[in-house]
């Protein structure tokens, strides 16, 4: 294959890209009846097979739907007939309620120091004899967590009251006025205590020390996680009700086309192929090109084009010996715990900018085991196009080691784990300030698509442990250091090498819009942020003590072999310049570990000078990575790993000499009929069933201001690929 495939342009390509990105694209369909077929939320999905027959899941489908409408109605039936009204009952404050809110994980020597939960909203609530609910008081915890509600003791003791209840309420989330801008906040009872009408006796009552589960960090990974104890019963925060209902709508069609699949494997495996299981699922983009154009997906113009613009939107490094050469770097296996039967080696691409403004691969380097004989993971093997067919099969495996780098270290680790940690920290510290208002829309609901991802994706008998080389120690250990890299100072997009780099320009403009937005959310809120300063002095403290390691601190370079040393040395330089990772920057060091993320401030009670500049960067860093750059790397999944053949996360020795080094007709070295079809359900799932956009704004959670912003750079935006209306508002696919 040359540039072009045989008697082929660049123009016959780029219009082709048109017409197929028109035929594949994504359109979401109506809204699901309530009782249609559906899933009830993203945590009921599986990459194995269902174990119920269909007539037993739709039966038990109906009644679970009926359950549900009924739960609901009869919720909001009670509500309507007892109405929690904003109205405080008695007049005087001559008795309280006194006691203290703390987390529940103790820190310090010997673990003796209970945290306290500032500024928690608490109630203190009185239910009569008819079950209507009376507010006698409501306020917040101190900093130190400690309560004082006071109430009218006569009021307290009068007949009609029958109960009462101290609560303790969260934000669970934000929607915006779409005339006034303003913001409104959902709230919910996060836990209560009952309290015998009897020990109210007017000389104030003393609730002790409540410990609340409260957005816990994890214990059990080196990665700041929240405790996610039952998913759907007793978790931190759950979906709205529309991404439910997304889900519901968009996958039940992929799911059983899975299902299908893994029935057949089963019982007639010789019926079943990798081009039967793929003509099951819709088209993707390099299908319906290959099927107009043969090879047109393979070229070495579509390789370049892809690798700078595609999912991998890799990092271009200026070749220091060679003028107008740069380097894209995939690192593979490294020292990460595989599992040997798939290859993951370190590839290096060398391109030129062709005058069309795109890069063509000009050399690749395989460092590492291609086959399952020659385990050295320092051997070289350099191709170039004049090798033929050899080319072609380094570029596939190029291809392959980036897509699986791309997933594990920009999607999950990058995008997913990066924001989970800045949702974790808001969540636990930020209740009045209004910086809550404006991040928790965008960093809602990631914490509970990564506790789904540890069982779907990453943990035991996830797709990629199974699918690819990495073990699961490997991706854990993995997302770990790719964390390492991820600091919000000083962070700037990736700066455009050409006209035609167009994920850079649009990352570029992206960001100029969310400066804007921020900007004017900070001078329209500034003294409250001030005001409030004290949470964002504690958020700060959360997220730099809880973050990962600054990028292989931990490990000891005396140890190095000159083969590791060089290897790793390389590593750090271009994982510091694709992250934006400033190193000259002082790090904090806590607990014995260098802390990749830098503080917002050093000042408990009021910003010190530049550090309200801190907070605003932070924000913008924030709702960068939840936003443009989790939707770019996450929509273009579907078109870049959605043909198996084409593009998956792992190719296996097999048992050949040549190893992966095999032409595509060879089937044994890419992914057997079962991952075949999960990659397929897992690449549409991530990219078919996204919701919550921030210019539909389908929730009212997203400050229209930032719409409106977006909307109308939606011609300069289309103009590089991008579409402004599919970019989401929040991680949560
Ligand atoms: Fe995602």
């Amino acid at each position: 294959m040359a540039i072009y495939p045989p008697g082929k342009t660049q123009k016959d390509i780029d219009e082709l890209y048109k017409r197929a990105y028109e035929e594949t694209k994504i359109i979401y369909p109506k809204k699901a009846k309530t009782f249609s077929a559906k899933l009830r939320n993203l945590n009921n999905i599986t990459l194995h097979k269902g174990e119920l027959s269909k007539f037993t899941v739709g039966i038990m489908d109906f009644f679970v739907d009926v359950y549900s409408w009924f739960k609901v109605s009869f919720k909001k039936m009670v509500r309507k007939i007892y109405p929690r009204k904003d109205q405080i009952y008695g007049t005087k404050k001559d008795t309280y309620l006194t006691g203290k809110i703390t987390f529940t994980k103790k820190e310090g020597k010997n673990k003796s120091i209970s945290i306290p939960i500032h500024h928690m909203e608490i109630e203190f609530w009185a239910r009569t004899w008819l079950g209507q609910w009376r507010k006698f008081a409501k306020g917040i915890t101190d900093e130190d967590g400690k309560i004082m509600l006071e109430f009218d003791f006569l009021e307290s003791k009068k007949i009609k009251y029958r109960s009462f209840y101290f609560e303790v309420h969260q934000t669970e989330h934000v929607f915006f006025d779409p005339e006034t801008r303003k913001p409104r906040e959902k709230v919910s009872v996060f836990g209560n205590v009952k309290i015998r009408k009897s020990d109210i006796t007017g000389m104030g009552y003393n609730l002790g020390i409540i410990q609340l589960f409260y957005w816990e960090y994890r214990t059990d990974v080196p990665i700041p996680r929240v405790v996610i104890k039952d998913h759907d019963e007793d978790a931190p925060e759950y979906y709205s009700e529309g991404r439910n209902q997304a889900i519901a709508e968009q996958f039940v069609q992929i799911e059983l086309i899975k299902d299908k699949h893994l029935i057949k494997i089963e019982t007639e495996p010789e019926k079943v192929s990798i081009q039967s299981i793929q003509a099951d699922y819709p088209k993707n983009l390099t299908v319906a090109m290959e099927e107009e154009i043969p090879g047109s997906t393979r070229c070495d113009y579509w390789f370049g084009r892809r690798m700078m613009n595609g999912m991998s939107c890799a990092t271009f490094i200026p070749d220091r010996n060679e003028e107008g050469k740069y380097w894209v770097k995939i690192f593979g296996a490294c020292d990460y715990d595989v599992n040997g039967v798939y290859a993951f080696p370190t590839t290096y691409g060398q391109f030129i900018i062709a005058e069309n403004g795109l890069p063509l691969p000009v050399k690749i380097i395989i460092k590492g085991q291609t086959n399952a004989f020659d385990k050295n993971p320092f051997q070289e093997k350099i191709f170039t196009p004049a090798d033929g067919e050899k080319w072609e099969q380094a570029k596939r495996i190029m291809r392959v080691t980036s897509a699986l780098s791309s997933e594990v270290d920009d999607h999950f680790a990058g995008t997913h784990l990066n924001t989970e940690q800045y949702s974790i920290a808001v969540r636990r510290n930020v209740r009045l300030n209004p910086i809550a208002q404006l991040l928790i829309p965008h960093l809602k609901e990631v914490a509970l698509i990564n506790h789904t991802a540890d069982s779907n994706l990453i943990g035991n008998g996830g797709y990629i442990p199974s699918a690819s080389a990495l073990t699961v120690e490997g991706i854990i250990e993995r997302s770990k250091d790719a964390l390492g890299v991820h600091d919000w100072k000083n962070w700037k997009p990736m700066k455009p090498i050409s006209e035609q780099h167009t994920f850079a320009i649009a990352s570029n403009l992206f960001w100029d819009i969310v400066d804007e937005f921020v900007t004017y959310f900070f001078k329209e809120n500034e003294d409250d942020i001030k005001k409030y300063w004290y949470e964002i002095f504690c958020m700060s403290e959360d997220l730099v003590e809880n973050s990962v390691p600054l990028f292989l601190s931990e490990q000891d370079k005396t140890k190095w072999s000159e083969d590791e040393r060089k290897l790793n040395e390389d590593r750090i330089a271009y994982n510091h310049e694709r992250a934006c990772f400033d190193l000259t920057l002082p790090r904090v060091e806590y607990k014995g570990k260098i802390r990749c993320i830098s503080p917002i401030t050093k000042n408990k009670h009021a910003p010190a000078e530049g550090e309200m500049e801190h907070l605003k960067d932070m924000c913008k860093y924030a709702i960068m990575t939840a936003t443009f750059l989790h939707t770019y790397v996450n929509e273009h999944q579907y078109e870049d790993i959605g043909e198996v053949l084409y593009c998956n996360l792992g190719l296996r020795f097999g048992e050949k000499e040549e190893g992966i080094f095999r032409p595509e007709t060879d089937h044994s070295i890419f992914p057997d009929l079962t991952r075949s079809t999960q990659m397929m359900w897992f690449s549409n799932l991530l990219s078919r069933t996204e919701y919550g956009f921030i210019t539909r704004n389908e929730g009212h959670d997203i400050h229209p201001y930032f719409s409106e912003l977006l909307l109308a750079k939606k011609e300069e935006f289309a103009k590089l690929n991008v579409d402004v209306e599919n970019i989401e508002s929040r991680t949560n696919i």
